[in-house]
């Protein structure tokens, strides 16, 4: 399998007042890859959420069920900050945060350890000269596979119908999955980059695939 490099840059941007405080004393939820290595060992179901933005999915989905650990990836600071503050307002104890490109810390998750992963609104990188930017390919739903249990599943969501077409094209030829285009399953909360795309006239496309044996 080819290495799965980073293409895209670490992004800070502006920050608020509440994510600079939530940033400057971020507590035992932003985790290294080596806590990442400890917390992982203990038995507790595991949901990989790749790309969480400010964290909306992230609290709400953490808060309807908290038997299970939410394990967020994301590397823009203004972001990680923000869910960071909704940890400490809401007192979640089942949210583990990573700021790093995803593609780094599936390296460190265990063969079959995560329960589900979740995409929502990858970044779409529309220009087709862009498109080799774009996260899901054949090799990156590969490695997601290996990560994720059998009978595990991943739960993506697009607002660009060609992307959601590709991932639909790619995941669904990879042998570890099985799945495609279904409807909004009814404990997707929408999020600000969601209603952002209606706004401007786009609709979402869900994709719900389960992990197989090859
Ligand atoms: C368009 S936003 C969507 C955010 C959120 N999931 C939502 O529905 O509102 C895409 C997010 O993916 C993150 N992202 C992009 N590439 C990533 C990567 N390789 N690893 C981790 N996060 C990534 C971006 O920083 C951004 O926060």
């Amino acid at each position: 399998m080819e290495p799965l490099l980073p293409t895209t840059k670490h992004r800070r941007g502006r920050r608020t007042a509440r994510q600079e405080r939530a940033l400057a004393d971020p507590g035992p939820a932003l985790l290294t890859v080596n806590a990442l290595t400890d917390g992982l060992s203990d038995g507790r179901p595991v949901v990989l959420d790749i790309g969480f933005g400010t964290g909306e999915a992230v609290v709400a989905q953490a808060r309807a069920d908290p038997d299970t650990v939410i394990l967020g990836v994301d590397m823009h600071t203004p972001g990680i900050g923000d869910l960071l503050a909704s940890i400490h307002e809401l007192d979640l104890t089942n949210v583990w945060i990573i700021d790093d490109d995803v593609r780094n810390v599936l390296e460190h998750i265990p063969t079959g350890r995560l329960t589900g992963v979740r995409t929502y609104f990858p970044d779409p990188w529309p220009k087709k000269r862009h498109h080799r930017r774009r996260l899901v390919t054949a090799d990156f739903a590969r490695a997601v596979a290996h990560r994720t249990r059998l009978g595990g599943f991943w739960h993506l969501a697009t607002d660009w119908v060609e992307y959601a077409e590709h991932i639909n094209d790619t995941v669904g030829a990879c042998s570890e999955w099985r799945g495609g285009i279904v409807g909004k399953p009814h404990d997707r909360p929408t999020t600000k980059y969601e209603r952002r795309g209606i706004a401007a006239g786009r609709t979402a496309t869900d994709l719900w695939f389960e992990r197989i044996n090859p």
